[in-house]
């Protein structure tokens, strides 16, 4: 056969396992489920003990069958009634009541009946946590329902014969007397009271001041005098007037005691108020209703079974053990998570569940760890709280975000709300800041590859003499304190890297070039070394348009130098020597074996000149190239001074088109004048005419030089130059020629004047 508890035992480790493998999945019904079959299973009592008695629990140490409850605690249940009734079954615990009949007869007698009853001590609860049984305890009344006749009941209440376990609780009683003028009075007495008649005067043989025993008396007075008094008598307060109260001397120990009412005056009040009452009751439960006072036995008709009368009881025979010492046999407090505590009034000692557990200490397990976030009512956590059970206690952590206990409702915002609000708003506004940040740094990663790669970078990697720059690397150069000038191009800035001066040009945003050709381009551009044309040291392609890097060169243009503001002067052997290098730079690029350079805007702007005056020319083929496709727009890029008219009729560029180009620039060498168009034509238009007409343009050279030991070096110049101008492109020498020309002179006037410095 198995009890419930057995069954559950067994259960036990099944249920473990399933609420192991299936807490993940649904913890909240599982955990439910246990509670349930916890409030279900729990035991309260020994082993194959009833623990029950109709709907009452009977926990041990108490118990019905012999051997389920220590000695003091049997109990009996009374099957007869429905729900069946409990008592508490020691020896000598009764309740005996005295009732007294007094009548007045002819003659002024009384006529005395006398009855006792005694009566088991019913239970109405059992508490053995707070180690507390509730038990029905009968009113005493005293009723004077006509003048003649006077009707008592006396009560003795006996909790055991020597010693007894139980004690009438100090604490949670009281002795309570109701009614228009009452005096109850109880005695630890049980044999005083009364045999006497009504108007003999009663008291107590002795007093708590009474040292040498354990004898007390305790008494309360309601007295309203007169009926006017009447109305001082209210709802709820038990002050004396219509209701007393006497609280017992706290923890002294009451086993047994007798209440009856002390003499007072005749009453004069029966018809409305002929009873009065005394009662020894659980002192919070009561509450004093004027009615009550009003009526034939009022209070006792609607408690029949009696008020609650609060018993403390405790294990008799021993006391806690010490620190180190031994428990004594027959230990009570059985259960783990249990402890004694010695009674502080009387003998023996009580078991309590540690604080947290709950159950009953007085078997084996019966202290079982409470699910406090289940009785949020005694184990506050407050709404901003989490509420987390476990052994021996419960957490109630602050919501996140908030700080705090929860226990006692002190969570509060980290921040203050407006703060939150802020701090949030920051953070939110940097989340986004960053997210836009690392966005845009993506795009430009992007962007920056896309245009390497638009640019040609995967073909320049390829090219060993071509530095390839980060655009952060240059973008310090890009200001405007170091840009020196605007051309075709674009703009130019001067700079330093790689500890190299060097010229940047950073392309008019929007022109285009196409990708592989521009990257074919610039690696036949740095691939070209000679004294004579602007070295390309490298480019930066992460740009929508990409930035050339040259070397960069001290005296700027030959155009700066013939025209500028700052105009220095030039004697016939340096402009010689400036017109045959730059021609042989111009040989070079259209004499390279692979891949002929054409300039396309050969001009005194593009030559540049170094410290020592040497020129050098720049832009090739790249600005050609970025017109090229400006062309499409219909915008026509070069300068118109000095462009071919054959190339600008034919749209194809040649040699013959550079050395035509290089054809004004001697003549601007030889002149200083400018080669755009004035009011008395163009500079090329001048000396063609000059030459048409006399075979020589001698007034139209420039005065600095000359003096007429050179005219005829500059004639043969500005022959040269006119053969370059012929729009007949076949007649037009080719550039070795030109240069070939400009050098044997170049050399013959070096020869002359060995020493001559440029300028
Ligand atoms: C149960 O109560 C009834 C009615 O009060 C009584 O007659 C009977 O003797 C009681 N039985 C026991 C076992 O006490
Ligand atoms: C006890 O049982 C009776 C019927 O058996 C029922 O009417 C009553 O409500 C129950 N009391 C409690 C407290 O369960
Ligand atoms: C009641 O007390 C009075 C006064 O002491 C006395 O005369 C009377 O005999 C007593 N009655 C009884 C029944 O003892
Ligand atoms: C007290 O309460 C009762 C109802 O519970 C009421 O009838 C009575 O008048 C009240 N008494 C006073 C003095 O308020
Ligand atoms: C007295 O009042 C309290 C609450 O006000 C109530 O719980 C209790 O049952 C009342 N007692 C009686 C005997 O009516
Ligand atoms: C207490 O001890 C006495 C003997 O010393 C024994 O007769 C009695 O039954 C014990 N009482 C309890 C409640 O254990
Ligand atoms: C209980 O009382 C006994 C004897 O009076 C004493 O030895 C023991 O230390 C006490 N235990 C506690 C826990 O107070
Ligand atoms: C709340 O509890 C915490 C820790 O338990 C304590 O520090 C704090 O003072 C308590 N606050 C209040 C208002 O009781």
């Amino acid at each position: 056969m198995t009890t419930p508890w057995q069954s559950h035992s067994q259960r036990l480790p099944k249920i473990l396992l399933l609420v192991l493998l299936l807490s993940a999945a649904t913890p909240h019904l599982i955990l439910e489920a246990a509670a349930a079959e916890q409030d279900e299973q729990q035991p309260i009592t020994l082993v194959d003990c009833p623990d029950k008695c109709g709907n009452l629990s009977i926990p041990h140490p108490f118990g019905m069958k012999p051997g389920c409850f220590r000695e003091g605690f049997q109990v009996t249940c009374n099957d007869s009634f429905n729900p069946p009734r409990a008592y508490l079954a020691y020896s000598g615990v009764f309740q005996r009541i005295v009732e007294i009949h007094d009548r007045l007869e002819a003659g002024g007698r009384y006529h005395r009946d006398k009855w006792i009853k005694t009566q088991a001590w019913e239970l109405m609860d059992i508490s053995v946590a707070k180690g507390e049984a509730r038990t029905y305890a009968p009113v005493s009344s005293k009723c004077n329902p006509y003048s003649s006749v006077y009707l008592y009941k006396g009560l003795q209440m006996r909790l055991g014969e020597k010693m007894s376990p139980f004690l009438v609780s100090a604490t949670r009683n009281a002795l309570i007397g109701v009614g228009w003028r009452v005096h109850p009075m109880i005695s630890s007495d049980l044999w005083s009271v009364p045999t006497l008649n009504a108007t003999t005067t009663w008291s107590a043989s002795s007093s708590p001041d009474d040292t040498s025993s354990n004898e007390f008396s305790l008494s309360c007075l309601s007295d309203l005098m007169g009926k006017h008094f009447l109305k001082f008598a209210t709802n709820g307060s038990c002050s004396g007037r219509g209701c007393c109260l006497a609280a017992f001397p706290v923890e002294f120990p009451v086993p047994e005691f007798s209440l009856w009412f002390n003499s007072d005056p005749p009453n004069t009040m029966f018809k409305t108020n002929p009873c009065s009452y005394g009662m020894v009751v659980e002192s919070s439960w009561y509450n004093f209703s004027t009615p009550d006072m009003y009526g034939y036995e009022v209070l006792p008709n609607r408690f029949p079974r009696g008020v609650p009368l609060v018993l403390d009881f405790s294990i008799l025979n021993g006391s806690c053990p010490a620190k180190g010492q031994h428990t004594p046999l027959d230990y009570a407090c059985v259960s783990g998570n249990s402890y004694c505590a010695n009674r502080t009034s009387g003998q023996g000692y009580v078991c309590k569940c540690w604080d947290n557990y709950d159950g009953n200490p007085y078997i084996a397990n019966g202290c079982q760890d409470i699910d406090e976030c289940k009785l949020p009512d005694l184990y506050p956590c407050s709404t901003h709280g989490v509420c987390k059970n476990k052994l021996g206690g419960y957490d109630c952590p602050c919501k996140p975000g908030m700080e705090g206990d929860g226990k006692n409702g002190t969570c509060t915002d980290k921040f203050p709300v407006a703060a939150r609000g802020i701090l949030g708003g920051i953070g939110v506004f940097f989340l986004m800041a960053a997210i836009s940040f690392l966005i845009l740094l993506r795009k430009e990663k992007k962007k920056t590859r896309e245009f390497y790669e638009k640019n040609g970078g995967h073909t320049l990697e390829k090219a060993k003499f071509i530095k390839l720059f980060e655009k952060e690397k240059l973008k310090p150069i890009l200001k405007s304190s170091n840009f020196i000038g605007k051309g075709g191009f674009g703009e130019v800035y001067k700079g330093i890297l790689d500890d190299e001066q060097v010229a940047v040009k950073k392309p008019i945003s929007g022109s285009v070039l196409e990708n592989e050709q521009f990257a074919n381009e610039v690696i036949i551009q740095s691939q070209v070394i000679h004294r004579n044309i602007v070295r390309l040291i490298g480019c930066c392609l992460e740009v929508d348009a990409p930035i050339l890097v040259y070397e960069f060169l001290s005296n700027g243009s030959l155009n700066d130098i013939l025209h500028g503001n700052n105009k220095v002067p030039l004697h016939l052997g340096a402009r010689l020597s400036i017109a045959a290098e730059s021609a042989d730079g111009l040989v070079y690029m259209h004499s390279k074996t692979n891949t002929k350079i054409l300039h396309g805007d050969v001009k005194p702007a593009n030559i540049l000149l170094d410290d020592k005056y040497a020129p050098k020319i720049s832009d090739f083929g790249i600005s050609r190239l970025i017109a090229r496709d400006k062309q499409h727009t219909g915008s026509i890029i070069g300068d118109m001074s000095y462009m071919d008219p054959v190339y600008l009729q034919t749209g194809l560029l040649t040699e013959k088109s550079d050395v035509y180009s290089f054809g004004v620039v001697i003549l601007e060498l030889i002149s200083r004048k400018k080669a755009t168009h004035s009011d008395g034509g163009s500079l090329v238009n001048n000396f063609l005419e000059a030459y048409k007409k006399e075979k020589k343009a001698t007034p139209l050279f420039d005065k600095e030089i000359a003096v007429t030991e050179d005219l005829e070096i500059l004639d043969s110049l500005a022959c040269i130059a006119v053969e370059c101008l012929n729009l007949d492109v076949d007649q037009r020498p080719w550039m070795t020629d030109v240069a070939e020309r400009l050098l044997i002179m170049d050399r013959s006037r070096k020869s002359q004047f060995p020493l001559h410095v440029p300028v």
